[in-house]
């Protein structure tokens, strides 16, 4: 059954010239379906320079989004259509405009976790990965930074030249995770190294040997020599991380770190897209419009 689908899966591909994009936290079996398997900065800048007509995004809403605003002369497709980021919809436009009129000396950072309209309102947008490289490149010293409030936090302390105005949002899934967890780890495998996503709170960043996006986490284990590693981000990683270390240990905090939006997409529904061109990304043109400015200003300042 499933055999029956990956080839059907690639058959559809080749003939209909699409590409299949896939975050680091989908299932196993359908990261070994896609053709690039990546964070959400790496899977924009794919889905920004590819040359296929379709693009297959295995991942939730924001990132088919951006894909869809950087590349809008290629069909989108998102085969879970309710795939959302709770984080994403933590800031509205409305609400981003008001807090520009109150700080009008300052511009707005905004994490791809947000929607179109509050990319549309933003000056530059960032990812995990290059949110420091991003925010230190700017002249402004006063940032709005949003909606994630611990990676704005963790700007902060970067960089403390900068005053980081905060947003007031969060992961559901990284904020779960408590030092204590992070503590039993380092006593029960003595020597292992913590590595963490910036969305976690400060509490557990600072017990971090290790502060990073998916990529930068599955490239530190994989570059190191170390054999026993805590990981603190959505278990998704646990695949790729395997697959290239099959000789190292890899634990995670013992509440299980699962987005269950990332979770939604199956095998079946990505078929299902390919076949029947579902569920297809439009974003109005002057919210494209903008948004792709604020979205390119990242792919510039973060190279
Ligand atoms: P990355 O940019 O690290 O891939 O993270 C995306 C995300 O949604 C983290 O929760
Ligand atoms: Fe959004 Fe958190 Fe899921 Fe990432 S892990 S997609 S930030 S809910």
């Amino acid at each position: 059954m499933t055999e029956g689908i990956k080839s059907n899966v690639q058959k559809l591909k080749a003939q209909k010239n699409a590409i299949i994009l896939a975050h680091y936290y989908q299932r196993p079996e359908v990261q070994d379906i896609a053709d690039v398997v990546g964070d959400s900065y790496y899977l924009s800048k794919v889905a920004k320079d590819c040359s296929q007509d379709i693009i297959v995004f295995c991942g939730v809403k924001f990132m088919a989004e951006s894909a869809k605003i950087l590349s809008p002369d290629k069909r989108v497709l998102l085969p879970a259509i309710d795939a959302g980021c709770p984080m994403a919809e933590m800031a509205d436009a409305e609400s981003v405009k008001a807090m520009r009129d109150k700080h009008p000396e300052s511009k707005v950072v905004c994490y791809i976790n947000s929607t179109a309209e509050v990319k549309a309102v933003s000056d530059v947008c960032c990812t995990s990965s290059n949110a420091l490289k991003i925010i230190m490149g700017m002249d402004e010293e006063e940032i709005i930074f949003l909606p994630d409030k611990n990676l704005g936090n963790y700007m902060q302390k970067k960089l403390p030249h900068k005053k980081i105005i905060l947003w007031d949002g969060f992961c559901i899934t990284h904020k779960k995770v408590m030092p204590r967890e992070i503590t039993t780890a380092k006593e029960l495998h003595p020597g292992i190294k913590v590595l963490a996503h910036p969305e976690c709170e400060e509490e557990v960043l600072d017990l971090a040997d290790f502060i990073g996006s998916t990529g930068e986490i599955i490239n530190f284990a994989t570059v190191n020599d170390n054999e026993k590693y805590l990981i603190v981000t959505e278990q998704g990683v646990l695949h790729e991380l395997q697959k290239k270390n099959p000789g190292k240990k890899f634990y995670t905090p013992y509440g299980s770190m699962t987005c269950i939006n990332m979770k939604k997409t199956r095998l079946e529904d990505v078929y299902d897209s390919l076949v029947n061109m579902r569920h297809e990304i439009t974003i109005e043109t002057e919210i494209r419009d903008r948004a792709y400015k604020a979205l390119m200003n990242m792919h510039i300042l973060g190279r």
